[in-house]
């Protein structure tokens, strides 16, 4: 339930704007991505300190947040998104002295990463300070942190005066929010506030890349490519869990949150990869089968192939030559799929460069790796 202790009355919101509304007690607040109205980030703001819990953009995903130094209402997040309680949270700064209060040292590797790619999609785990409570890295001696690339988070947290703790703002093991009307879905009644900016621009999570071992290991891809980490670091591995096509053994992960089943629609998926020829035809021959048997079929495709395919509810996710348009609307067809409740999605694999890296860990972890190799 939304915090009951926030005093909301002396706020200064117009609730006759048409930027403000309340979904089953959850405030939902518009505001501009590129110039935020500063009454309502400090209304945000003022929610976080006294521990709520309010849903903003990043350049990724939206985040769930609440103060990084208040246990309890971390506690809240993992109790809203039914998150499991050894899946550690993500803290987000605005500014680099705020890494400082989190973390007991920051390797040369570290800043290097942080001097290119923040603000941005790329989070660093470090040693973390006792200060910090332990729920927030679910007792991880080490604190993933990272510098949101969005006017409206970097506002929030300035405003609010302590790091954020953010997961995405989705039930746990659903795909990652790219709007806020997924927030609302997922959780609207749960939490105190909403702010609205708009579809985020990446539409994958950030880059986890653990600095405490050596070389620095990526633990999970995501909006920052592989390929421009390495320039940056010159030696970086890829943790085995990151880019598994089959179940991996998780034992002694970095990352807990690896082992979880993640970003899966209602439906069942099916992953088909290969040249490109074969998984069309393979494809065809997946949901002619499904349709036989009188299952409501998903196609996800992109803008080359899309009209290969005449059966099915057929969705393109943009074009191959332009990953980053696929990384964007990949969460938003999943979940577009289960609002239209197909029974089965069949996704069509792409190339495991640059941003298609993030995409394909995404989609093959949503299958629970059902993966058929055409
Ligand atoms: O783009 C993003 O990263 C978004 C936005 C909101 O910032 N956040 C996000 O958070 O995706 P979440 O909680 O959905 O994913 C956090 C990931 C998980 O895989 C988790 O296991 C990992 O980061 N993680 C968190 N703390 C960690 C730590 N101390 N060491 C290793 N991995 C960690
Ligand atoms: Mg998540």
């Amino acid at each position: 339930m939304p915090t009951k202790n926030v005093r909301y009355a002396r706020m200064a919101l117009n609730e006759k704007t048409g930027r403000f509304s309340i979904c089953k007690g959850t405030r939902v607040v518009k505001v501009s991505p590129l110039k935020p109205d500063m009454d309502i980030i400090r209304f945000a703001a003022k929610i976080i300190r006294r521990g709520g819990l309010v849903a903003f953009p990043t350049e990724t995903v939206y985040g769930l947040g609440a103060d990084a130094f208040n246990p309890k209402a971390v506690m809240k997040i993992f109790e809203v998104k039914e998150r499991p309680a050894d899946n550690p949270i993500i803290v987000h700064v605005s500014s680099k002295a705020q890494v400082r209060m989190l973390a007991k040292e920051v390797p040369e590797e570290a800043e290097r990463l942080m001097d290119a790619f923040w603000p941005g999609p790329l989070t660093v785990a470090l040693r973390k300070v006792d200060e910090l409570p332990g729920v927030v890295t679910a007792g991880l001696d080490t604190v993933a942190v990272r510098m949101p690339n969005h006017k409206v988070a970097l506002a929030l947290i300035e405003e609010a005066g302590t790091p954020i703790a953010a997961p995405s703002a989705n039930l746990a093991g659903k795909p990652s929010p790219t709007t806020a009307q997924h927030v609302i879905d997922d959780l609207a009644g749960r939490i105190d506030m909403i702010l609205d900016a708009g579809p985020t621009r990446i539409g994958v999570e950030s880059t986890v890349v653990d600095v405490t071992s050596s070389p620095p290991q990526i633990l999970r891809p995501g909006g920052i490519p592989y390929e421009k980490i390495k320039e940056v670091l010159g030696e970086v591995k890829l943790h085995p869990v990151a880019v598994a096509d089959r179940p991996t053994s998780v034992a002694g992960a970095r990352s807990p949150g690896m082992k979880h089943r993640h970003y899966a629609p209602n439906a069942q998926l099916i992953v088909v990869e290969g040249e490109i020829n074969n998984v069309i035809a393979k494809i065809l021959e997946i949901a002619n089968s499904h349709l036989k048997e009188g299952k409501k079929v998903g196609i996800l495709t992109t803008d080359e192939t899309k009209d290969s395919y005449n059966v099915g509810i057929v969705k393109s996710l943009g074009s191959r030559r332009n990953l980053s348009s696929i990384a964007r609307n990949l969460f938003k067809l999943l979940r577009e799929f289960d609002d239209e409740k197909v029974d089965i999605i069949i996704a069509e694999g792409v190339p495991l460069k640059d941003l298609g890296l993030a995409v394909m860990n995404r989609l093959r972890k949503a299958s629970g790796f059902i993966i058929v190799k055409a």
